[in-house]
């Protein structure tokens, strides 16, 4: 079980209340479909992801970026229950999506940078490590039903 101290959550909370989730959410999912291409083929009825400008301006991919960003509010307001949060989740991109669970860390770096990007100087190297932490834990929640 992971420990949250005050300050974590805090940071979390503060962090979680900054973010735009209609740019922050499809710049993530874009940036992990450019800078990890064979990501791509987990998307096929996306239409048109044949290079970085189709991507960034895919209304599609804008969409779920939304949707995946909008899901991770559940590990904001349930800290303490990361795990059983994220097991239908889980099971979906498992059995039914079949998407590689080592993707979740890739998409899990992506979200930070763009959110270091625009947060600028306000996320200092502590905001970073707590806000790593949450997103360790539902890298690992995600997975959870993959073993
Ligand atoms: C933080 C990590 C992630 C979260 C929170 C997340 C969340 C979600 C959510 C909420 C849905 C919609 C589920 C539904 O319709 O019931 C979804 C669908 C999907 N996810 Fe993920 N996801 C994550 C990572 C990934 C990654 C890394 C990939 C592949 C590289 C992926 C591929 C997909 C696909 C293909 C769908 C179905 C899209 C569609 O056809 O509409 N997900 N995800």
């Amino acid at each position: 079980m992971v420990e949250w101290s005050d300050s974590e959550r805090k940071t979390i909370a503060s962090v979680w209340g900054k973010i735009n989730v209609g740019e922050i959410g499809p710049q993530s999912l874009a940036r992990v479909l450019v800078v990890y291409p064979w990501t791509q083929r987990y998307f096929g009825t996306f239409g048109d992801l044949s290079n970085a400008a189709a991507i960034l301006g895919n209304p599609k991919v804008a969409a779920h970026g939304k949707t995946v960003l909008n899901a991770l509010e559940k590990a904001v307001k349930n800290m303490d229950n990361i795990k059983s949060s994220y097991s239908q989740l889980s099971q979906l991109h498992c059995e039914k999506l079949n998407v590689d669970p080592d993707n979740f860390r890739l998409l899990a770096d992506c979200l930070t940078i763009v959110i270091a990007t625009a947060f600028g100087p306000a996320f200092t190297p502590a905001v970073q490590a707590t806000w790593q932490k949450l997103l360790s834990v539902v890298v690992s929640a995600l997975s959870s039903r993959y073993f």
